[in-house]
């Protein structure tokens, strides 16, 4: 049985992931820990939760002895927005947390998914199915903490056999807990506004594709990965993984066959363009689907209809 270490778990992926992890491994097997104390109720009263900063090496180091814990993934990412206003911060949370977890890892042996992203490529990257191994060099500080991790990762797997994996997800969209500041963030800020303004001023150009996904398949890619046959990974650090690829107006015309009267307007963040003009349109993810049978279940229709469907009965909107 597998005893599981979540760290970051109150941000956007986490309130997720350590719920479906505790209904899989068993609510006492799977520790929660960020550095808040304030968190949703589920993830402090569903199993244990343990309040640290990532950055506390010797605290993160007495919660896995405590536990017992054999995997962590860790969740901690300061995102591609919030890091470029804080490249310093961003630097230093994004690679001190990893960097804490591999050096423990040599002593304790647990193994580590830490998640990369579509921001470890850069503007010279080929944009179009862009290949699991191809030019990585990323313009924003996330995109370069993002690559330096991977990089760590696949060293600290060569060199002192650390089950490490990873895989780099596209732009999440999910229900429960807000993205803390990222380019793709518009993606789920548009499903609010809809349902409760009907309109939507967006921040990116008609005609940013980007890869994106459905919260229930990134949770899914995470637990799966970690289950797959070791052997059979021809790549660790990181998988491409992708569900979809859109840009803003597909959204919005997914979004106005539930919302009819729902209208978007443009008001355009260059410094966010930029970003997003740097990042692929769409990742090649067949290693994921060929070594670990990485699948996803929601296209852009499927993920509208039930984003809608869900936020629509928490906000209490008809
Ligand atoms: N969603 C992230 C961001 O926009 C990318 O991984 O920063």
């Amino acid at each position: 049985m597998k005893r599981i270490l979540v760290v970051g778990a109150a941000g956007q992926i986490g309130s997720e992931l350590t719920v479906k992890l505790r209904k899989i491994y068993g609510n006492s097997n799977v520790v929660a820990s960020d550095i808040k104390a304030q968190v949703p109720y589920d993830l402090k009263h569903g199993g244990p939760f343990e309040v640290v900063d990532c950055l506390n090496k010797q605290k993160i180091s007495d919660i896995i002895v405590k536990y017992n814990i054999d995997t962590v993934y860790n969740l901690v990412a300061i995102l591609s927005a919030v890091g470029e206003a804080k490249p310093d911060m961003a630097w230093k949370v994004n690679l001190g947390s990893l960097l804490n977890l591999l050096d423990l890892s040599k002593e304790l042996q647990f193994a580590i998914m830490t998640p990369s992203s579509i921001g470890a490529f850069g503007d010279s990257t080929p944009k179009d199915k862009t290949p699991q191994e191809t030019i990585m060099r990323p313009d924003t500080i996330y995109g370069v903490s993002k690559v330096s991790g991977e990089l760590l990762c696949d060293y600290y797997h060569k060199k002192y056999g650390i089950d490490t994996r990873g895989v780099r997800y596209p732009g999440i969209i999910s229900n429960v807990t807000m993205p803390g500041g990222g380019t793709t963030d518009y993606a789920v800020e548009i499903f609010y506004k809809a349902i409760q303004e009907r309109k939507f001023t967006c921040n990116l150009k008609p005609g940013t594709f980007l890869d994106m996904m459905y919260m229930p398949d990134a949770v899914d890619a995470a637990i799966e990965l970690m289950e797959a046959d070791p052997n059979k990974l021809r790549h660790r650090n990181a998988y491409n993984v992708s569900a979809m690829s859109f840009d803003p107006e597909m959204l919005a015309n997914e979004i106005k066959k539930h919302i009819p009267d729902f209208k978007m307007k443009y008001k355009i963040n260059n410094d966010l363009q930029k970003i997003a003009d740097s990042w692929p349109n769409s990742m090649d993810d067949s290693f994921a689907r060929e070594d670990w049978d990485w699948q996803h279940k929601f296209d852009i229709s499927t993920m509208t209809e039930d984003m809608i469907k869900t936020l629509k009965k928490r906000l209490n909107e008809k």
